[in-house]
């Protein structure tokens, strides 16, 4: 298939949206720029659609797709709203929060298809406050139901390169609308009246989300085995690099005379802050960001944890974050990239 590519980066380019709506409402799939990361978006009502979104990926069909609304009232059509969703979506939408809501069925059919669903009987609405995104959805005229636009399995992409990469021949359109500012995928959340789950960590913190319920429930990443997930993407391996991953934990002097020593004896490529580049050698190190700048950490991990993979190193190491505020999404995202991999050194 040829995959046409368009760039958006001002307001002058804004008119190419046109066609990507077009080839939306006919089918097609198109991957486009959000606040968090890439998308890979079809018509989230168009079966047809869902199926090539899989296909394409290379996702079992039993993990289900975020529905992208261009306005929070719009989930109206597709789900059963409550009250918190709208306190929920007066604070944090547009934004990098998807809340998963009741279907809604009409005659007893449900608007939102199974294929777009992977079967079950909830929709998961999410706002993007990118502006591309926004008006991606608005031209389409239809929700979008985009995961991230990356094969199953490796780190979600956080520019148009990455989607290049992995779905180039495979899909009808990319939009290259630069980098992905946060560069994590969406804070998921499921509510009830008073009780709110967060299934996937982001952006939008526990800390934050807590004020708005009774009771706030972190989904456990150490699923037991056999034990069902809140949510079905939970029990797949993710954004894993193509070598072994381990996670140093420990006290400042452990992990940086560990990684010294590892610098020595083996060929790896290290994951860190700025500061550990006064004592770390400049070999194949990825910096992060400086050690309090947990937004430019998410900015860069996955771009990373992609960039490992063309090095010479044989095996890689990251320093585990704390899990509070953004860490927590960091630490999600590096524990299963590593498959719990965890070295701790106290
Ligand atoms: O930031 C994001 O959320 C990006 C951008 C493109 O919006 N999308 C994204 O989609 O990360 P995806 O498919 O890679 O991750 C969606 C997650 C999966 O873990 C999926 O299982 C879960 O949300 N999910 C979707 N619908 C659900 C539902 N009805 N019930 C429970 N979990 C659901
Ligand atoms: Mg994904």
């Amino acid at each position: 298939m040829n995959t046409e590519t368009i760039v958006i980066r001002s307001e002058s380019d804004l008119h190419q949206l046109k066609r990507a709506g077009d080839i939306l409402r006919s089918s097609g799939l198109v991957a486009f720029p959000t606040e968090t990361v890439y998308g890979l978006g079809g018509n989230a009502l168009d079966k047809a659609a869902s199926k090539k979104i899989y296909a394409a990926k290379g996702r079992p069909s039993d993990n289900p797709l975020i529905v992208h609304i261009a306005t929070p009232e719009e989930a109206e059509k597709y789900c059963v709203t409550n009250e918190l969703y709208y306190e929920l979506a007066a604070s944090f939408m547009p934004g990098p929060l998807t809340v998963i809501l009741p279907k809604k069925y009409v005659d007893g059919i449900p608007v939102v298809p199974d294929e777009t669903t992977g079967g079950l009987d909830s929709v998961a609405i999410r706002c993007p406050a990118d502006p591309v995104a926004h008006k991606l959805i608005v031209s389409a005229g239809v929700p979008i139901a985009a995961p991230s636009a990356n094969t199953s399995g490796s780190p979600s992409p956080t520019s148009a390169e990455h989607v290049i990469h992995d779905l180039m021949g495979k899909i009808d359109m990319i939009i290259d609308g630069g980098e992905s500012v946060f560069g994590l995928e969406s804070t998921v959340v499921r509510i009830s009246e008073n009780t709110i789950y967060l299934l996937r960590p982001g952006a939008v913190t526990a800390e934050q989300l807590s004020v708005f319920a009774d009771e706030l429930i972190i989904a456990d990443e150490h699923l037991k085995e056999g034990e069902r997930p809140l949510s079905p993407g939970m029990k797949y391996k993710h954004y894993a690099p193509a070598k072994p991953l381990y996670l140093v934990s420990g006290d400042e002097d452990q992990i940086l005379n560990f990684l010294l020593e590892k610098q020595d004896t083996e060929k790896c490529a290290i994951i860190c802050y700025d500061e550990d580049a006064q004592v770390l050698s400049p070999d194949n190190l990825f910096l992060l960001g400086k050690k309090n700048d947990l937004l430019s950490h998410a900015h860069r991990l996955f771009d990373f944890l992609r960039k490992t993979d063309i090095t010479d190193a044989s095996v890689i190491y990251a320093r585990l974050p704390d899990k509070e505020g953004i860490g927590l999404a960091l630490y999600n995202r590096l524990i299963r990239a590593s498959g719990h991999n965890i070295i701790n050194l106290k």
